[in-house]
């Protein structure tokens, strides 16, 4: 029998296990940063007449350029963008995918501020792009002066920043942006799949496009829309820099039933996103009480909760698991990591804290 290791595989894949969280068949599921909250009745129901009309043109291939929920995702965004400053994919995992391919790639390198979101790392070596982790200071902050010494330090082709920041949690100062957007030489990537649960004050990124063309931010509907199964990410930039990136993709790679269903929950967005305030509740909530517990927490500006510090994280998230509770174990030293679920999730994610302490 073949096994992978005598396969004639790619020397930085070698030895590699794929990437995922565990999917469990637990009662509370804390652990993907998904909404809790199933879609609203009326919401499917559109989404099922929004389906049903496209079904019988599954003959065809779908828009290529996915031009009308471009439009769509652009108009959620205001801030004056317009199709042509938008992309969409799979997941804004495929939209950053397809910015390492037309930016990255064999002999470029790309530059995140870790811990921050494990994907960036494993899209770099799934194109090929040399991956530099900078580092976040203590507390996982990071100030101007410490981004800009890293960036000139390694002059990478793009950088990733992540704000809110998964798994910490914490918004970047808008001076780091400005900072790293000033010293770059190459691409810009700022990750604002998390954006609609920040705390009020905290400006996106959205704000400084007019004046950056390397500058690119990504968001999702994975998260605050509830639409994780949908699978639909989007970019923001420069209508060139959509353009780049049209060069890299697959034809017709955002399916006819994914376009129709993801204008559908768009068009509904003030129901869907309806849930955000609630979701925001329960982790201003968890923050509160585990500090209460005598725990270090991060602050939070995403729909995640960031932990510590254990002795062992990895007894804590088993005996969580063993109470039917699953979090997220992202490999920190110390740290686990808990989505901000129901309220009803949220009493069962504490009450199982409070017997494993
Ligand atoms: C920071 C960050 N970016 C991107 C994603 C990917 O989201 P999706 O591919 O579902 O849009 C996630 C998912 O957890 C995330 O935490």
């Amino acid at each position: 029998m073949t096994s992978l290791g005598d396969l004639p595989i790619r020397d930085e894949l070698k030895g590699l296990t794929p990437y995922g969280a565990p999917q469990l068949a637990v009662a509370v599921r804390l652990n993907t940063n998904e909404n809790s909250y199933p879609l609203p009745e009326p919401v499917a129901a559109a989404l099922a007449g929004a389906l049903s009309d496209v079904l019988r043109n599954l003959n065809r291939y779908p828009d290529r350029d996915a031009l009308a929920l471009r439009h769509d995702l652009a108009a959620y965004l205001g801030h004056g963008l317009a199709a042509a400053n938008t992309w969409a994919a799979n997941g804004s995992n495929e939209v950053q995918q397809q910015l390492l391919q037309a930016f990255g790639g064999p002999g470029r390198t790309a530059l995140g501020f870790t811990p921050s979101y494990s994907m960036h790392p494993l899209l770099c070596v799934g194109t090929g792009t040399a991956w530099i982790a900078a580092r976040r200071g203590v507390d996982f902050d990071l100030t101007p002066g410490e981004a800009v010494a890293q960036v000139r330090e390694h002059d990478p082709d793009l950088v990733f920043l992540c704000s809110p920041n998964n798994p910490t949690g914490t918004a970047l100062a808008p001076d780091v942006v400005r900072a790293v957007l000033r010293e770059a030489r190459g691409m810009v990537i700022v990750d604002e799949a998390y954006a609609e649960f920040a705390r009020p004050g905290t400006p996106s990124a959205l704000d400084l496009l007019p004046e950056h063309h390397r500058l690119v931010v990504t968001r999702t509907m994975s998260k605050a829309f509830a639409f994780a199964g949908g699978r639909v990410g989007y970019l923001a930039a420069h209508p060139a820099v959509v353009e780049a990136v049209q060069l890299v993709r697959l034809p017709y790679h955002l399916s006819a039933l994914t376009q129709a269903a993801a204008r559908a929950a768009l068009a509904h967005a003030p129901a869907l996103l309806s849930t955000v305030d609630a979701i925001k509740t329960q982790r201003d909530r968890i923050v509160a009480e585990l500090r209460t517990f005598g725990l270090t927490v991060a602050e939070s500006d995403a729909n995640f909760v960031l932990f510590g510090r254990f002795d062992d994280q990895a007894a804590v998230w088993r005996a969580l698991l063993d109470r039917g509770v699953l979090v997220r174990d992202v490999g920190l030293a110390g740290w686990l990591r808990v989505t901000a679920g129901t309220s009803a999730e949220i009493d069962a994610f504490l009450a199982a804290m409070k017997e494993v302490l």
